[in-house]
């Protein structure tokens, strides 16, 4: 099976607005980042791999010639990268495979950006830092104490590299609209919560955490697109974040609150887990350069965001009519 193939679906929007592609559209931010670019009048062509059909185009990045058909093909004037392996631990486990992506497929994404004169958008994380001394900020030096970590930042550095005037978005952990609660790390946290069992479950209470809903981060890259089309100078580094600190243990009892269940099963884990790869135990993000340039958005307060993100797996739909209509 070729690498890129072209959707019929696509050259009927093609002559309209600006031109975005999407990379990971298929993925938790993906998605969010296409919808945001729909809504706001822009051309949206988003790719995938395994979940790319029918909605998206299938294009696999590792495949060099793959991609540069795409760009051919597609012509964006800006191009967000949100495809990468972002699991640390399945990282540590398939390391070349994530490496692949990562980096090399950043890197080639990146050459074939600026190879169309398109804006690139690089999608990168908190977990660039080690933890030991927050806040954050862009010109902070990074030391990742992970593989994923290491391989985002590479990723940064061939972006910078092949495309001097990219941007680069690093956010924390995400949660948003998941097609099932395993898809983030946050709303995976709700398994443990509907369990009211008498068995306890315990949960991370020592990694210090900024919930970020993936709909902001979304809102952030369009909002830096279109500035950045009228502006050169809206090109380096910038940090978005949610602004509640949470561990698990803390976004799980806000869940539990906010559907009115039992929390008592919870339990705090004050001693990291043996066996995953380190993780930074607080690498909150500095997020004033956004601020300053009127690029940022106001997060909602985490309850009210999760508990919509959350509802369609509740056994009791009625929360549909009662809270959110
Ligand atoms: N999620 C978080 O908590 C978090 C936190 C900080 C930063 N980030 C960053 O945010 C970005 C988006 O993360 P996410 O959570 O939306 O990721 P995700 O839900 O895991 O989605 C990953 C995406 O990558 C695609 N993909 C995987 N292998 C591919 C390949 N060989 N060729 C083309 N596409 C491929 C997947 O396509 P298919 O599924 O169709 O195969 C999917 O669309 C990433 O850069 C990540 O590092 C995420």
């Amino acid at each position: 099976m070729p690498g890129f193939q072209f959707s019929a679906l696509q050259d009927e929007v093609l002559p309209q607005g600006p031109r975005v592609v999407v990379t990971g559209a298929t993925g938790l931010l993906g998605r969010a980042v296409c919808r945001e670019f729909q809504n706001h009048g822009w051309t949206v062509s988003g790719t995938g791999l395994r979940r790319a059909r029918p909605r998206f185009l299938r294009c696999d990045l590792t495949d060099e010639d793959a991609v540069r058909r795409l760009l051919q093909e597609t012509k964006p004037d800006v191009l967000v990268h949100c495809a990468a392996e972002r699991r640390p631990d399945v990282m540590e486990r398939n390391a070349d495979a994530a490496v692949s992506l990562n980096v090399h497929a950043s890197s080639t994404v990146s050459r074939e950006t600026a190879a169309c004169g398109a804006l690139l958008i690089y999608i990168s994380t908190d977990y660039v830092f080690d933890g030991r001394n927050p806040p954050y900020g862009e010109d902070d030096c990074p030391n990742p104490l992970n593989l994923y970590g290491r391989s985002k930042l590479e990723g940064e550095r061939e972006a910078l590299r092949h495309c001097p005037g990219a941007v680069i978005l690093r956010v924390p952990v995400l949660f948003g609209e998941v097609e099932s609660v395993t898809e983030s790390a946050v709303t995976s946290l709700w398994q443990q919560v509907q369990e009211a069992t008498e068995e306890r479950r315990a949960l991370d209470h020592c990694l210090q955490r900024f919930p970020t809903d993936a709909r902001n981060v979304a809102a952030v890259c369009r909002k830096l697109a279109e500035r950045a089309r009228q502006d050169p100078s809206i090109r380096g580094i910038f940090h978005f974040s949610g602004k509640e600190q949470m561990t698990k243990y803390e976004m799980a009892v806000a869940m539990a609150q906010a559907f009115n269940l039992p929390s008592n099963h919870l339990v705090p884990l004050t001693e990291l887990p043996a066996g995953s790869a380190p993780r930074p135990v607080n690498s909150q993000l500095n997020c004033s350069r956004l601020e300053q340039l009127n690029l940022s958005v106001e997060p909602r307060a985490f309850s009210v965001a999760i508990s919509e993100c959350l509802w369609p797996f509740t056994a009791d739909k009625r929360w549909r009519q009662t809270v959110f209509h």
